[in-house]
């Protein structure tokens, strides 16, 4: 490429303002690598009249016209953070198809549309690449795609929302509740523009798909994930984590069951002394199971402008420094075939369930006879509450029983007259 490197910046919001800031910052690292300048030349934006607390660098072009990124001959690298499935797939298309490289940091863009876009970037061999895509800056894509290449990965979990788990780590540690929790996440600029996305593990799957692709080399369509938030999370069941030795995080899972991929985005208890444990705040980690190379993990911030600014310009400092073929995904592939999906109803885990039921003789006896009944193994039971003929919680861990067992227990035990209120159930990593 050319000594001036002429970018097209589609987004200047979060993370778009975090690239021109660490381009200024940065500009002469930057530039002892690649051996030349990277210029933002045009930012497309919604409203070019906005009022911004950061504007685009001088002498930079601002537009609300989309196509003066890929019809301009100038600009080698279209970089995409507008969000969103609508106008960013077009301009991802348009540009790969007048011959620019893509840098997205849109995760949902390519969960949903990946398959095709990729197939066009090979076609056109051009790079798409969206190493801020998943857990903003920790180098996760780089990782799978070349670090841990050679290896089969048997597993991997991670904490894919920075939003999600900010929220969590305010109630488990400060007691705080969860809408000021989500509030200020929404201030720190973590939150997607629809924050559902975030509490309700949607953008999770987004990113566990995009690393389904890269770790399994196969297209897992999103909409065959199973995915559950953590918007219903209590108090209460932080608390019963607690008392066994537990903290409650959102993941997302992979596994190699028998050669067929289980997967899924979920809350799940996870000893206090696991690593995934104690990863608070927005910061996001990546456990990593190689067949090679043993655990891997990888930790840092998950959201906010610069560290995902980061993830965006490795892209961009990739694409300039290898003037090779670009790889996206990894593999010769250029269409990924579609994942051996597990049936996840026989996924295996162990369980947390929490009981609401009348206090009086032969309840407990009842809860383990069901659960006994269809093949569970309890480990560890806890009751709270003394008054005789009220409603109580009771907690049951368990050893290891499949979803589909799990599912009838619960159903069993909500349809039984003693049961008080719906059973609250999480998985145990
Ligand atoms: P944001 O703060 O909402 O900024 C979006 C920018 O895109 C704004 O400048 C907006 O223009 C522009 N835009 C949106 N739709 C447009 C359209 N149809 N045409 C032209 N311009 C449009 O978003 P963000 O937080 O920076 O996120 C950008 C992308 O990065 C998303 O895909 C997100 O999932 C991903 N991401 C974000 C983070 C994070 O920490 N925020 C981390 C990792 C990945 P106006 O300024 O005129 O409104
Ligand atoms: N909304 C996302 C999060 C941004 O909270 O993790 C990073 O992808």
């Amino acid at each position: 490429m050319a000594s001036t490197i002429n970018l097209g910046l589609a987004g200047f919001g979060t993370v778009g303002s975090g690239v021109a800031s660490i381009l200024e910052e940065n500009k002469d690292w930057i530039a002892r690598r690649t051996g030349g300048d990277i210029r933002i030349k045009t930012v497309l934006v919604r409203d070019t009249a906005k009022p911004r607390k950061q504007t685009p660098p001088p002498g930079t072009r601002l537009t609300a016209e989309p196509s003066d990124l890929w019809t301009d001959p100038d600009i080698d690298i279209v970089v995409e953070l507008m969000g969103g499935t609508g106008a960013a797939r077009t301009l991802v298309a348009e540009s790969l198809g007048a011959g620019k490289h893509v840098v997205t940091a849109n995760k949902a863009l390519l969960a949903e549309h990946g398959q095709e876009l990729f197939a066009l970037a090979a076609e056109k061999e051009r790079g798409l690449y969206h190493e801020a895509s998943v857990a903003g800056g920790i180098p996760v894509i780089a990782a799978l795609k070349e670090s841990l290449a050679a290896n089969r990965i048997e597993k991997m979990v991670g904490i894919l929302n920075g939003t999600a788990n900010f929220i969590l780590s305010e109630m488990t540690d400060k007691g705080q509740d969860f809408a000021a929790a989500l509030a200020r996440a929404q201030e720190l600029g973590y939150a997607e523009a629809d924050p559902t996305f975030d509490v309700e593990g949607v953008d999770a799957a987004h990113k566990l798909v995009l690393l389904i692709r890269l770790a399994y080399g196969c297209h897992y369509p999103l909409s065959s994930l199973p995915v559950t938030g953590i918007s219903s999370i209590a108090a209460e069941d932080i608390d019963f984590a607690a008392e066994f030795g537990y903290r409650i995080k959102l993941v997302g899972q992979v596994r190699s069951v028998s050669g067929r991929i289980e997967a899924g985005v979920f809350p799940a208890l996870l000893p206090e002394h696991y690593m995934l444990a104690n990863v608070s705040s927005n910061f996001n980690a990546v456990r990593v199971q190689g067949n090679a190379v043993g655990p891997v993990m990888l930790y840092g911030q998950g959201a906010g402008a610069l560290p995902t600014g980061s993830a965006v310009l490795a892209d961009v400092l990739s694409l300039i420094s290898y003037d090779r073929r670009p790889n996206n995904t990894g593999y010769q592939e250029l269409v990924l075939p579609d994942a051996d999906i597990l049936d996840p109803e026989l996924a295996g885990f162990n369980h947390y369930f929490r009981f609401t039921v009348a206090d009086r003789p032969g309840v407990l006896a009842q809860l383990a006879r069901i659960m006994a009944e269809h093949n569970i193994s309890i480990s560890q039971v806890i009751q709270k509450g003394e008054a005789s003929g009220r409603r109580v919680p009771v907690v049951f861990l368990t050893h290891q029983a499949r979803t589909r067992e799990v599912n009838a227990a619960i159903t069993e035990i909500d349809a039984q007259e003693f049961t008080a209120a719906p059973t609250v159930h999480y998985r145990i990593i």
